[in-house]
């Protein structure tokens, strides 16, 4: 599973960056909102700190207004992935986009059906959203489950991006069924290497070690 950072901020993309843990960096307009920093700016500053995709969203509604605006985007960095909603309107620019070569990520899915439209579309990511779609009553991670065998079923390459992800039982369920990458907030991917036996383990071989009044260096 591929651990893409769901942060405008790039101080917490450099830190992550920096534990060999980034494969990719995913934002959205309410993220760049929060950061208080310009869009075009911290896109650009995100796409040279990380190899991997970058997702920029386009804002405007219609076809032709979300093509200018991907085109923009594009010249941030070689590794921007535009992010388009899942419209009819999104859809069709992600087909544009993906004819030719673009990255596009269709977020703001909630269906099933709605990634069947997006994998048809061209694709590279669709971003499934497991908290807002367990916030409203529905199950999030069947949703995930559901896309996994339509995909397989039709051996589609899009990615499936687990996203709008809350706590760590989010990322090991989504592992579990095979989502390809898991967007997560900073604070999320650092609570996976957590484990209060680790801390108790640790602190028993400390003072063990001490106890011996011996040094390795
Ligand atoms: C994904 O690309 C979205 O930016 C994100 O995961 C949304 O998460 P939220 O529902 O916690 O805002």
């Amino acid at each position: 599973m591929k651990f893409f950072v769901d942060t405008a901020e790039t101080a917490d993309i450099r830190e992550l960056a920096e534990l060999g843990l980034v494969d990719g960096v995913t934002t959205n307009p309410s993220l760049i909102a929060k950061s208080g920093r310009n869009f075009l700016e911290v896109i650009e500053e995100i796409a040279d700190l990380v190899d991997g995709p970058v997702s920029a969203e386009v804002v405007a509604l219609d076809h032709e207004t979300m093509l200018k605006e991907a085109d923009k985007l594009l010249t941030l960095g070689s590794n921007i992935a535009i992010k388009v909603p899942l419209t009819l309107d999104g859809l069709k620019t992600c087909r544009a986009l993906a004819d030719r070569g673009v990255a596009v990520n269709v977020t703001l899915c909630f269906s099933a059906n709605q990634a069947l439209l997006a994998a048809k579309a061209g694709a590279a990511f669709i971003s499934p959203f497991i908290g807002r779609h367990d916030d409203v009553g529905f199950d999030g991670m069947a949703l995930i489950a559901d896309i996994r065998m339509i995909y397989d079923n039709y051996d589609f390459e899009t990615e499936i991006l687990a996203a709008s992800i809350r706590h760590p039982i989010h990322v090991l369920e989504a592992a579990k069924i095979g989502a390809d990458v898991s967007t997560l907030p900073p604070k999320v991917l650092k609570q996976l290497a957590n484990h209060p036996l680790t801390d108790k383990g640790i602190d028993a071989f400390t003072a063990d070690w001490e106890s011996t009044g011996q040094s390795i260096l």
